[in-house]
């Protein structure tokens, strides 16, 4: 029997994880179907992942998939720094508006944070909180967290990664990236997976599956052995550890295979481009009286201000969130969860997501949405 609850039509601008599974994801789950083998990660495919990851990230890799983001993220950091360490991040980290304090409470970890107008550190910003070594007093700042691309959907160029990564191993300190959407930073830069991760001094980073097309899945990536101790005993106490472990890794292999992950990566960019562009167009022409962009479009999202009246005469049609002060030290993240509202009551920035599965007809559409609503 087949059970269908939703419209299989509709559409949404909200996340790359309202998008469903992509179908060669699905195809490679019912190929790893039937027949048994052995449970958590000695089956066939996660064996099969490492020789893939290791294409992709270097020889020295080591691969522990894992289900989620969140899980991913406190794994990975937990393993990279003592009891007493804490990490620097962007105020508008997904680790710190979005985790439910899951890297605090579930790792132990404090979090320094620091503002950014674009959502990227720099070694200058990194510097506001990187200090105290040796003062019993203070949490020891022994990591960095950066995101790529950001979760204002910026992206690192391979030289802004690599002086981040020099600056912060000349303080002793590690570098972890939050890659959820490394994907689309792969297709803005143009550049294999490794030239701005393995080959740009990042120690240790959570690669992001669900949002680029998997059911779900992602995985810890330890690229530099010496800089993370203890994942296996780690995925198993956060509960990371899935026991069928062959259908996240037959996923991921999948993603990595055929270029699927730059293929759909590619498209979410270049739908969100043109999204960009036909609304730039309205601006110029006059269509879209009160629109304005926030931060560059460097990726799958778009971020812009517009009066509320009119945003939410869009979200009528078109599901997207509201997103907060206008950059950096965002509240909000990429939950499922309505987004606070702005101070002023007037305006409100928003995010708009493309994916993997948005097509030309719903940019069209969602323009249309647009005007319509500004010239009302
Ligand atoms: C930057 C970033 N990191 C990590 C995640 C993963 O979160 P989740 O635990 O929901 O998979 C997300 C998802 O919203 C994200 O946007």
């Amino acid at each position: 029997m087949t059970i269908r609850l939703h419209d299989p039509e509709s559409r949404a601008f909200a996340s790359d994880n309202y998008a469903g599974a992509h179908p060669e994801i699905i195809d490679a789950i019912v190929a790893a179907n039937g027949g048994h083998q052995i449970s958590y990660g000695e089956d066939a495919y996660t064996e099969r992942l490492h020789e893939v990851f290791a294409g992709h990230f270097g020889d020295e890799v080591a691969v522990y998939p894992v289900f989620n983001g969140t899980g991913a993220n406190v794994t990975a950091l937990q393993s990279m720094i003592p009891r007493w360490g804490a990490v620097v991040a962007s105020s508008s980290a997904h680790i710190h508006t979005d985790e439910g304090g899951a890297p605090e409470r579930v790792a132990g970890i404090k979090l320094l944070t620091v503002d950014t107008p674009d959502g990227k550190l720099t070694p200058e910003l990194i510097d506001r909180q990187a200090w105290g070594w040796g003062d019993e007093h203070r949490a020891q700042p022994l990591a960095v967290s950066i995101t790529q691309t950001t979760e204002l959907g910026t992206c690192y160029t391979v030289d802004e990664l690599t002086a981040i990564t020099e600056h912060a191993h000349s303080l002793g300190m590690r570098v972890h990236l939050d890659g959820a959407r490394i994907a689309n930073a792969a297709a803005h830069l143009d550049a294999p997976l490794r030239a701005f991760t393995t080959d740009a001094g990042i120690d240790v980073l959570s690669f992001g599956g669900t949002k680029n097309g998997l059911l779900f899945g992602e995985a810890v990536v330890v690229l530099n052995p010496d800089a993370s101790d203890g994942l296996p005993y780690l995925r198993k106490l956060n509960m990371q550890l899935a026991s069928k472990m062959r259908f996240i890794s037959a996923q991921l292999i999948a993603l990595l295979t055929d270029d699927l992950w730059l293929r759909s990566a590619q498209h979410s960019n270049a739908m969100a481009a043109k999204l960009r562009s036909a609304l730039e167009d309205a601006i110029t022409s006059g269509r879209a009286p009160g629109l304005a962009f926030t931060q560059n479009t460097e990726s799958n999202g778009i971020f812009a201000t517009l009066p509320r009246p009119a945003a939410d005469r869009v979200r009528e049609r078109f599901r997207f969130y509201d997103w907060g002060p206008t950059a950096g030290g965002s509240e909000q993240g990429d939950g499922d969860a309505p987004r606070a509202r702005d101070e002023d009551a007037a305006r409100t920035e928003v995010r708009w997501m493309c994916s993997w599965d948005t097509t030309d007809e719903d940019v069209a559409g969602f323009v249309a949405a647009i005007e319509a609503a500004l010239q009302a």
